[in-house]
């Protein structure tokens, strides 16, 4: 094993502060003044050291240098970034079916515009096929999209922390403001936006329509009567907002579209519903809290929008 730069009982205050905020650095991003998130600083391997040190001041040499083999390893960051692009699509998958398989109506209007959408453009669905999906074809599936916005609503729990590079005040709403000083940690909590009752009308509930206005992607969303510029926010904001949100809600929609055409589903009766599994809240989608049994069978040709 290769030496530690720096033992673990050296440290004093400041270090310890500067560490803190290089980690959130690393891998947050950081806000300046006129709150304008710049791009993040990259530390260096002694940084790195000195964090995993710090984070974990029982690590002997040996274990804190596998963990900054794992901070820099270039495997690590393809293990990222299949988690960032698998852990959280998944459970998104899941959630928007789940809700559509729960309400009949819902799953059915989805299911007419997906074969809509074929119909208009002259694409040619058999069960025996594969089919291809345009981008065209899935911009023009506002209800999936709807449906998955909501089901986006439900069930993410991201944490959004950022470290403040200036003081500054921010501004919470007409009558509040929080006074926020170089180096402050910050943790915006959207689920608290998405389950506020006052944005969103009966907040638990799931609608698929939710996010559709005149045939076209609602966005007038308000609080207070004021509206709103951020009302949505699965995949965080600003600077580090999630690179992978195009390519994920689009690959849903390629999922949840080939399911519907394909498949007739019916949960199995007797079950109870599901919840959010909060055990790792903070991260991104939550899991469900049990399993959920549902029998399925391909859909006869004749249900295709080609017949
Ligand atoms: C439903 C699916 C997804 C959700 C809910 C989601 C959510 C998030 C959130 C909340 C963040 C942090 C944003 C912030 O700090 O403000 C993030 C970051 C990130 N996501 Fe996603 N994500 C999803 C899918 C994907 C996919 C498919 C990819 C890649 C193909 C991806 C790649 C990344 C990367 C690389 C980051 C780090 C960005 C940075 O720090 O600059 N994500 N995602």
């Amino acid at each position: 094993p290769r030496q530690i730069s720096q033992p673990k009982d050296t440290f004093h205050f400041k270090q310890v502060n500067t560490i803190k905020s290089n980690l959130a650095t690393y891998s947050t991003g950081h806000l300046n003044k006129k709150h304008k998130i710049e791009q993040r600083n990259r530390t260096s391997k002694t940084e790195q050291q000195t964090i995993v040190l710090k984070l974990n001041p029982e690590l002997g040499a040996l274990e804190t240098d596998l963990c900054i083999d794992y901070l820099c390893s270039p495997l690590a960051h393809h293990f990222a970034i299949l988690w960032a692009s698998v852990g959280n699509t998944v459970p998104a998958c899941f959630w928007v079916l789940y809700f559509l398989l729960r309400d009949s109506e819902a799953l059915e209007a989805v299911r007419q515009e997906v074969l809509e959408v074929l119909r208009l453009s002259g694409g040619k669905f058999s069960p025996e096929e594969d089919l291809t999906l345009s981008r065209e074809q899935l911009d023009s599936m506002v209800l999936l999209e709807s449906s998955i916005s909501e089901g986006l609503r439900l069930s993410s729990v991201s944490t959004n922390i950022r470290v403040s590079q200036e003081d500054f005040s921010l501004r919470l709403n007409e009558e509040r403001s929080a006074s926020v000083r170089k180096g402050d940690m910050i943790a915006l909590y959207p689920q608290s936006m998405h389950m506020d009752p006052d944005i969103y009308q009966d907040p638990q509930s799931f609608r698929y329509d939710r996010f559709v206005q005149d045939g076209r992607v609602k966005t007038d969303f308000y609080k207070s009567g004021q509206k709103l510029k951020f009302f949505l926010m699965p995949f965080g904001s600003g600077a580090s907002m999630c690179p992978g949100r195009y390519f994920a809600v689009n690959e849903i929609k390629q999922f949840l579209s080939l399911v519907l055409l394909y498949l007739d589903l019916d949960l199995q009766p007797g079950q109870n519903r599901v919840s959010l599994d909060y055990s790792r809240a903070g991260l991104g989608i939550l899991l469900p809290d049990a399993d959920v049994r549902f029998h399925y069978r391909l859909r006869a040709a004749s249900q295709s929008p080609a017949e």
